[in-house]
């Protein structure tokens, strides 16, 4: 029996457990260390909802990192995204610095789109995506996304830092909305 729970009025239905999430994560991490072996790295954690992925993934690094943050919104975006993307951040610091991008989940790519291009005209030494969640049929960005935890079905999900109109962040499990 699938755990179901009630936000804001919407019933969500349990999709991927807090034990799957953890195992994935420590994957992940297992590829990042094997790929950046020797280097230093920067985290760009996008905000809000990539905070918990992150901080798991980071206890799992074992590499020379520092942390950053950065807040892309896509605006007017309810149960689905918009193509209208706003950084706020000053980007200029990654020059030269390998970066890995920090998501908690791609849906149209729009937004991981425009802060990868923004991000690409300071120069860095390389851009790379890790993304805890991956919606293939609604990506139409082309963005290619190196680190994927799971891929889903396009339908709007919540837990595990992710929300529904900022509700449903502190959920240890990821959610999907019921038809
Ligand atoms: P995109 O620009 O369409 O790829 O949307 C990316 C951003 O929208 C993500 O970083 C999330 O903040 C938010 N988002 C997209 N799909 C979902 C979802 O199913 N649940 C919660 N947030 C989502
Ligand atoms: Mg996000």
């Amino acid at each position: 029996m699938k755990k179901s729970i009630q936000i804001q009025g919407y019933t969500f239905t349990s999709l991927i457990s807090e034990n799957n999430i953890s195992e994935r994560v420590q994957q992940l991490a297992e590829q990042i260390n094997n790929d950046y072996a020797g280097e230093e790295i920067v985290l760009l954690i996008t905000l809000k909802g990539a905070i918990l992925f992150a901080a798991d993934l980071m206890r799992n690094l074992d590499l020379e990192l520092t942390v950053e943050t950065i807040i892309a919104k896509s605006y007017g975006k309810k149960l689905t995204s918009n193509g209208d993307v706003q950084i706020i951040e000053n980007i200029n610091k990654f020059s030269g610095k390998h970066i890995i991008i920090i998501e908690d989940i791609i849906d149209t790519g729009n937004t991981i789109n425009a802060l990868t291009k923004k991000l690409f005209d300071y120069y860095p030494a390389s851009i790379e995506i890790c993304s805890l969640i991956l919606k293939p049929e609604s990506n139409t960005s082309g963005i290619s996304v190196k680190y994927v935890g799971f891929e889903i079905e396009p339908k709007f999900v919540i837990g595990y830092g992710m929300d529904f109109n900022e509700f449903g962040r502190n959920l240890k499990d990821i959610y999907i909305i019921e038809d």
